[in-house]
């Protein structure tokens, strides 16, 4: 089965964790980008939604979803996004759209998360895909050399901005094996806005899509 295919399955999955009349949070990326479109079909049994990024709430607009600011939205029952590695304990890394920081906060606002990822992001040990970074520019030389301290090896994104007109290193960890004090370590550099490690808030549920369909991991 093609990873497009993968995707769009787990999208129509993701439908079936909805509540009705609930605000859904909403993640980044294309995986999400199918589960909007999916959202779009069944858009009469929700209030709305909250997006993790600038380029969802596009997304959402234009399937006619309402798109509600955080800061307006009294509850979250759940949060739909995906992920670049996933593990059987539910953490993750995410991030390679840039998205990460708000994807966290989300993700924290909300009482469940939903991660849906297909098979080529299921690993044993996180760490094969970087971890991003999203720092300060003024502090961005500074925070590299802490990185390197930690034992990463950092990249600067180069012609990158996110939504939060910050900027991003992409640290190549190899094998994290304790992602939730890498990702305290990480937190804790003066001039890190966030990092892509979500360990301390892992998904509640993992929809795997392989060859064979989907499953709850
Ligand atoms: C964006 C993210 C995405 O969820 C992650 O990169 C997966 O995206 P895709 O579904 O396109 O593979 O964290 O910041």
């Amino acid at each position: 089965m093609e990873q497009e295919e993968k995707q769009k399955r787990l999208a129509e999955a993701a439908i079936d964790y909805i509540e009705e009349d609930a605000i859904i949070g909403v993640g980044s990326g294309r995986t999400v980008g199918h589960f909007i479109r999916a959202l779009g079909r069944v858009r009469h049994r929700i209030r709305g939604a909250v997006a993790s990024s600038l380029d969802s709430e596009a997304r959402l607009a234009e399937c006619r979803i309402p798109v509600i600011p955080l800061n307006s939205a009294d509850a979250i029952p759940v949060y739909i996004d995906g992920a670049d590695e996933a593990t059987r304990h539910h953490t993750l890394i995410k991030g390679g759209g840039g998205a990460l920081t708000r994807e966290k906060v989300v993700a924290a606002a909300s009482r469940r998360f939903i991660c849906i990822i297909d098979d080529s992001k299921w690993v044993d040990v996180l760490g094969a895909f970087p971890v991003a970074v999203e720092v300060l520019p003024f502090a961005r030389s500074y925070v590299a050399r802490q990185v390197v301290a930690l034992g990463g090896q950092p990249r600067y994104r180069e012609g990158f901005t996110s939504d939060n007109g910050q900027e991003i290193l992409d640290v190549a960890f190899q094998r994290i094996l304790e992602p939730d004090k890498l990702e305290t370590r990480l937190n804790a550099i003066p001039g890190v806005l966030c990092n892509g490690l979500f360990a301390l808030r892992p998904a509640d549920i993992l929809l795997l899509a392989d060859g064979r369909g989907v499953r709850e991991v």
